[in-house]
């Protein structure tokens, strides 16, 4: 453990943390530069919150890189960000598998071209039989597309005969929708201020607490990631229960 990590309030911590990485753009523009600028900054952050998440034992970090809607922006800066999600994937591979960290792509990678889909599948292989921190990253996500994604394979196997209409509910839908094999998002960060949700993770969210950050995400360290989990730390979850239910269960 780093020396100016503060022990979170009560130890309590998010086995599962969720990062929309929010402000890139803006950092790099402050400063007058190109906003891709300010994306190669945000690898600095990323490589920072896998380290505090395998020292908090996080058992999951989901980061949302690219969401399905981002393709609107500038054809220069798409292409760019496709860029540096090569070099990132290709460099920083080797540094996960020795620290034990396995690393998914969650979206619909069908939408990147052929070079990136391999170096996607074969990040994903490199890390395979990792164990420690698991690592999320969201790459052409939406989450209403993960959602109709979920709900045509489960039509699917009703038109097989392998599941009866009546089956379909939400655990049965569970079953598809991305990261069904971790646990739920507790904790929700924004970066950059602004406080929505710009379709990420929908359906895991349901009752993950919502943390927003005014640090833009190159300038997300130790200490912003500290004020989140304490924060995270002093909540009471309800999960539609009163209070007294909560802090006294029998
Ligand atoms: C988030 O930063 C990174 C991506 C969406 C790829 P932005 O690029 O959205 O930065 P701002 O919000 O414009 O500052
Ligand atoms: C959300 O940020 C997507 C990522 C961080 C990858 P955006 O910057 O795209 O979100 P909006 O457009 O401000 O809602
Ligand atoms: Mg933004």
């Amino acid at each position: 453990m780093s020396e100016s990590f503060t022990t979170p309030v009560e130890g309590i911590m998010p086995r599962h943390i969720a990062i929309i990485m929010d402000g890139n753009g803006r950092w790099a523009e402050a400063q007058g530069q190109p906003r891709v600028i300010g994306h190669r900054a945000g690898v600095k952050s990323v490589r920072e919150v896998v380290r505090l998440c395998r020292e908090q034992n996080v058992e999951a970090l989901t980061l949302f890189a690219f969401s399905s809607e981002n393709w609107s922006r500038p054809a220069r800066e798409v292409q760019l960000l496709m860029r540096l999600f090569m070099t990132v994937l290709r460099r920083e591979i080797k540094l996960l598998k020795k620290s034990n960290v396995r690393l998914r792509i969650i979206g619909d990678i069908s939408g990147f071209d052929d070079k990136l889909q391999q170096r996607i599948r074969d990040a994903e292989q490199t890390t395979a039989e990792c164990d420690g921190l698991l690592l999320n990253v969201a790459a052409n996500y939406g989450g209403r597309w993960d959602i109709a994604n979920a709900a045509q394979k489960m039509c699917q196997l009703v038109q097989q005969g392998e599941l009866d209409i009546n089956d379909v509910n939400e655990q049965t839908m569970q079953r598809f929708i991305c990261m069904a094999d971790q646990p739920e998002v507790d904790l929700l960060i924004r970066t950059g201020g602004e406080q929505r949700i710009s379709n990420f993770l929908m359906w895991q969210c349901a009752y993950a607490e919502l943390f927003f950050s005014e640090a833009l995400w190159p300038d997300f360290a130790d200490a912003e990631f500290t004020e989140a989990v304490d924060c995270f730390a002093r909540r009471q979850r309800r999960f539609g229960l009163i209070g007294a239910q909560v802090t006294n269960p029998n």
